[in-house]
């Protein structure tokens, strides 16, 4: 089946190299000249395990391609999915829906026989009808369908999650459309793959409800640790405890700096306004959006403390920087405010991020970048890890003591053993480790 993707992004870029892995050719849009120059090219802009090859193989073979014309990608497509992004509006919070409206109307002036629009980008409920409202200004309905099909990939894993999914949801109102959206899933579906059809506003929903829930069980688990701090319990065999229900699950019970990154933020603070407006407030949300917020705050104050109250000239070193590990994103990052507190606090700040080194430059000005996790620990007053890089885990800890100046780490994602820093001589203050780990 030939495809149209608008929006080379991240959820666009994947989705459209894995549609093209099915086997339909797949034409990828987007206005941005350089980025299509670069794919076309073979350059792939996001870093994301195995998408280069990805792109690269279907490229060569010739179902995967890209352009910045609309009229060019639509011709002669059944499917053009929407993919482009949804940004938080200033001040509100609510989502930004101007470039899923801009990417409707260009639809408009594409349909030629009959297409299904599908609309992949995290949308707030009712956005399916808006979009179907602008295009039926110029297109007869008859000519097109409207469905909403949400995309759960997580960075980092996303070809995996796209291709072996949980489950794919399709939100759709009529046979024609809904037989165009099983062809294009059928690899999925002969795979065993869990398919949830419901109304598109149902499908709308499930997405917002989906990341808000799991952005809760990190708060949850997050204000949890905090708890066993003060009461010297362990957090790691807490999570453990819980999370071996069934009803609960053992994911996203790792406590930490607070969640960021480019979806959990922003689609918290959207529902969250969605509810009002709605006059159905959902207070979880908003106050979870709120304890998140302070959590990065108070990630700072920890290290302050490790530091013995004061981190005025102080040299700290951070290792990782990027939202979560195996992504070069920065986008909404627990380093963008425990970095900036830290300096406030008259740090200087040397740091080494695996692959967030280039996007966080610019974002975090007075740090000093480094290009190895040893580097940035020489001569350092403490350590601070921000993100589970799987290399920082396999650090030698002997050699990290011996490289800093004075042997304080304050681990935000608890991946070194309390014990073996303890032995080694190191203050360790790890998250929701009770007294063991100083808390
Ligand atoms: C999230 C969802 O997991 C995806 O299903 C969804 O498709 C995506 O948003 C989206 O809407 O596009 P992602 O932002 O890539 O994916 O990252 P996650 O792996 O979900 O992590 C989000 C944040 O929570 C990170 O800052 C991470 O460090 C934090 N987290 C996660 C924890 O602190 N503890 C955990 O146990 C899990």
């Amino acid at each position: 089946m030939r495809i149209a993707m608008i929006g080379a992004g991240y959820v666009g870029l994947v989705s459209g190299a894995c549609l093209a892995d099915f086997g339909h050719e797949v034409v990828c849009v987007d206005t941005d000249e350089r980025k299509i120059e670069a794919l076309r090219a073979g350059r792939v802009p996001i870093y994301e395990p195995g998408i280069s090859e990805l792109v690269l193989s279907n490229q060569s073979a010739r179902r995967l391609s890209f352009t910045t014309s609309l009229a060019e990608a639509g011709r002669g497509a059944r499917a053009i999915f929407i993919a482009v992004g949804t940004p938080s509006l200033a001040e509100v919070g609510s989502a930004d829906m101007r470039y899923v409206h801009d990417a409707a109307r260009a639809i408009a002036k594409v349909i030629d026989d009959f297409a299904v629009v599908v609309v992949k980008s995290t949308v707030p409920i009712g956005a399916g009808d808006e979009v179907e409202r602008i295009i039926a200004e110029t297109v007869p309905r008859d000519r097109f369908s409207v469905v909403s099909n949400p995309e759960f990939l997580r960075e980092g894993a996303a070809i995996e999650d796209f291709k072996q999914p949980d489950r794919v949801v399709v939100g759709v109102g009529d046979d024609r459309a809904g037989a165009v959206m099983r062809d294009i899933y059928q690899p999925i579906n002969a795979a065993g793959g869990q398919m949830v059809y419901t109304s598109r506003r149902s499908s709308e929903m499930i997405k917002y409800a989906a990341n808000v829930f799991l952005a809760m069980k990190v708060t949850f688990i997050n204000e949890i640790a905090d708890l066993c701090e003060r009461l010297d319990a362990d957090v790691v065999d807490v999570s453990r405890g819980i999370g071996l229900d069934d009803r609960i699950g053992a994911k996203f019970l790792n406590p930490g700096p607070g969640f960021g990154g480019s979806c959990f933020p922003k689609d918290t603070l959207a529902l969250s306004r969605l509810a009002i407006e709605a006059k159905a407030p959902i207070r979880l949300v908003e106050t979870l959006v709120d304890v998140n917020d302070k959590r990065k705050v108070a990630m700072a104050a920890k290290v302050v403390k490790a530091c013995g109250g004061s981190v005025a000239g102080k040299r700290i070193a951070v290792l990782g920087l990027t939202y979560k590990p195996k992504t070069d994103d920065m986008r909404d990052a627990p380093s963008l405010v425990i970095i900036p507190e830290l300096q406030a606090g008259g740090a200087a700040v040397v740091a080494y991020d695996p692959e967030g080194a280039k996007m966080a430059r610019d974002m975090l000005p007075g740090v000093e970048f480094v290009d190895n996790a040893y580097a940035c620990l020489e001569g350092a007053d403490a350590a601070v890890v921000i993100t589970e890089w799987d290399e920082f885990r396999a650090l030698d800890l002997e050699r990290v003591k011996a490289a800093l100046a004075k042997p304080v780490m304050v681990d935000m994602r608890n991946i070194y053993p309390i014990k073996r820093m303890k032995a080694l001589g190191f203050r360790y203050v790890c998250v929701g480790r009770g007294f063991n780990g100083e808390g």
